[in-house]
């Protein structure tokens, strides 16, 4: 029997990463935030000095990384060498190097197999770019959580706030729209709706809606 896996895609700020959090909880499933991991080999990249052109330096950094994943409701981020990395991953410079890195195919050859691997029982729910159409192309169930830039750009903004960070709101609009042009338009694994993912527009909606629509989503899979 195949494990029961639900895919969260779509670009960045769309709440992906949050509902995600809730259902994985709700189900008692696994969670995969491989953003994470592309932000983790972003971060490797910097501090190793590696250049974000040199694509076979970047697959062989891919292929050596130590990343752990502790499945444990409390603890959800994912270990490299056995560390968690928290908020060292969560800002503009890091965002930025992992949506570079994100563009090479050896790359996401490299992080194919670990993130397949994290598909196991009772169930995984995954959040991403690429989840429903190239690594679980046969999930159960695939949601593609969009919603408008400013909408995305202002969340960004709050939670970069909230974590202590000092940011500019044009600065924020201004990166999120360049990622979203590298991340819709790149040759390999581009960020598109799966052709049988749900697509739901979050911009005018609040998590506990949006959670509620995925959990009825959910139960009409028998998932629940
Ligand atoms: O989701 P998050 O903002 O953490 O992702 C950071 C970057 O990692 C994205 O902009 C994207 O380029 C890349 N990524 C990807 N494929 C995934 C998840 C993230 O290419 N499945």
């Amino acid at each position: 029997m195949n494990t029961s896996v639900v895919t969260i895609d779509g670009p960045s700020g769309a709440g992906k990463g949050t509902v995600a959090r809730n259902i994985a909880y709700e189900l008692d499933f696994h969670l995969l935030d491989s953003g994470a991991i592309y932000r983790i080999l972003g971060l490797a990249a910097i501090e190793q000095g590696i250049a974000f052109d040199d694509f076979g330096g970047l697959a062989a950094l891919a292929n050596s990384l130590e990343l752990s994943f502790p499945y444990d409701k409390k603890h959800t981020d994912i270990l490299l060498d056995g560390v968690p990395l928290g908020q060292k991953l969560r800002n503009q410079v890091v965002a930025d190097a992992a949506s570079k890195v994100a563009v090479n195919p050896s790359v996401r050859k490299a992080l194919m197999d670990l993130q397949r691997r994290q598909a196991i029982e009772p169930g995984l729910v995954g959040d991403g770019r690429d989840l429903g159409t190239i690594v679980f192309p046969n999930a159960d169930l695939k949601i593609f959580l969009d919603a408008s830039v400013e909408v995305r750009a202002e969340r960004r903004y709050l939670e970069l706030i909230d974590s202590g960070q000092i940011v500019e709101r044009s600065a924020i609009l201004r990166d999120l729209e360049i990622r979203d042009i590298r991340d819709r338009t790149r040759e390999v694994a581009p960020l598109v709706p799966a052709h049988d993912a749900y697509v739901i527009d979050s911009s005018e909606k609040t998590v506990a809606e949006v959670v509620m629509e995925v959990r009825g989503l959910c139960k009409a899979k028998c998932l629940v």
